[in-house]
């Protein structure tokens, strides 16, 4: 049985394609990946690459932060944050707290003033540590986040501060390694040779992930069973690569944006961590599919209209999992005033699964062309499977279109304009 499963329908470009035609690129930037050893690709061993010791020392840190604090505070930015929260909001409840009673809340991904204001007044009268994230150790939000953190933190808890703050960063080297060899922190290391969005699988994520109570175990089980089945060189055999096959296929034929949709709330933060993974890895040299992202139904009453009927610029990626845990059926009523009766012990989940088929059918008779990815259940194993899939086809879409997925020229134009400015306005005040 596939662990995921990968279709794509209605569309002729889709229909049409040869998967034979690619078979020769597909199999050289495979080998290329492989062998490419000067390449940031240490994901692609991690989840075989992550030891029993690695792994039980995250699970022990997870555990006395959990008996000690009463909340995590994450900080960090990009592939520093995004990764854990996308894992955490899609596993975690809704409503209530985590199962282990602690909260994890995320600080460093924005410069509002309103929020870290609000973020320390929120921990005046409980406790907490902090993990700061970041494998270059010097990035700005995440710094003068990190700077007000450990002030307070020291306020807080004095000599005894240096217990509760944790740093995750380059192995090797960085300021922020400078900053915790000097200072004594505890620190968890960032492989040299992975990059920031490739590094969910590492202790960037799962620290916070397993505070959050997910079990990072099935998490890696999942992206390891993945790693198997997806090192492939056979595109038939290869449901990321044939992925990566389908979107080039389509940007070749003059869509511009991959639309992902999903129709469950909690992997809102799961399609911002896809957003980030292809948007850097493509997005460059005036390349690249504009990654963009729906939760339906929500979306069907805001974008749901263009998607339709607007420009056809799009493509439409449905992002699906089978089996929930949980679920709730709509009652029978006597009076029916709102004649739904019809309805009556069919259960939410039963509807939004109807309710995406029929919007599946609705956008390609729009002409949207529709590549649908399926898994079996919400849980840890699949979301870990999903996420080295996202990963692997999006080396392999980036090579497809001829760029390095390894790196973010344009990141760092803007760190450097508001670096420049920022001096600038210092010195003339
Ligand atoms: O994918 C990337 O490399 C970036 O998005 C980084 O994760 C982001 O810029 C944060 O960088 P750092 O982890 O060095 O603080």
């Amino acid at each position: 049985m596939a662990y995921l499963n990968l279709t794509s329908k209605f569309n002729d470009h889709l229909s049409n394609v040869n998967l034979m035609d690619y078979a020769f690129s597909i199999s050289s930037i495979h080998r290329f990946l492989e062998e490419a050893v000067d390449e940031p690709t240490g994901w692609l061993y991690a989840p075989l690459n992550m030891t029993n010791e690695e792994t039980d020392g995250i699970l022990a840190l997870a555990r006395e932060i959990v008996e000690n604090a009463d909340v995590l505070v994450v900080i960090g930015i990009g592939g520093s944050y995004l990764g854990a929260r996308a894992v955490k909001e899609a596993l975690s409840p809704y409503f209530k707290k985590h199962s282990n009673g602690i909260d994890v809340e995320f600080v460093g991904q924005n410069l509002s003033g309103t929020y870290i204001k609000q973020l320390i007044e929120s921990l005046q009268n409980r406790n907490f540590y902090i993990n700061v994230i970041s494998k270059s150790g010097s990035t700005l939000e995440t710094s003068i986040a990190f700077r007000v953190l450990r002030h307070y933190t020291r306020e807080r808890y004095g000599e005894n501060c240096k217990e509760r703050i944790i740093v995750t960063t380059d192995s090797e080297k960085g300021l922020l390694k400078e900053i915790a060899d000097i200072q004594g922190y505890r620190q968890l290391d960032i492989p040299s040779n992975i990059g920031g969005r490739y590094s969910l699988l590492t202790p960037v994520g799962l620290l916070p992930i397993s505070v959050a109570g997910i079990d990072i175990n099935q998490l890696l089980n999942g992206s390891y069973q993945a790693m198997i089945d997806l090192n492939e060189a056979d595109l038939e055999k290869n449901a990321a690569y044939r992925y990566a096959v389908l979107r080039y296929e389509l940007y070749s034929h003059g869509y511009q944006v991959e639309l992902l949709a999903s129709f469950e709330p909690s992997l809102v933060f799961i399609h911002e961590w896809w957003k980030q993974l292809f948007g850097e890895s493509e997005g460059k040299e005036k390349k690249g599919l504009f990654p963009a992202s729906v939760t339906y139904p929500t979306d069907l009453h805001s974008l749901g209209q263009f998607v339709q009927e607007g420009n056809p610029l799009l493509f439409e990626t449905f992002l699906h999992f089978k089996c929930f845990e949980e679920d709730y059926s709509v009652p029978f009523t006597e009076l029916d005033d709102d004649y739904l009766n019809f309805l009556s012990n069919r259960t939410f989940n039963d509807i939004n699964a109807i309710s995406e088929e029929g919007t599946v059918l609705a956008h390609a008779e729009g002409g949207v062309p529709i590549i649908q990815i399926e898994l079996e259940k919400l849980d840890a194993f699949h979301v870990g499977y999903l996420i080295y899939f996202f990963m692997k086809a999006c080396a392999i879409s980036a090579y497809l279109i001829d760029v390095n997925p390894f790196n973010q020229p344009g990141v760092e134009v803007y760190k450097t304009k508001i670096t420049d400015l920022l001096n600038e306005e210092t010195i003339t005040n």
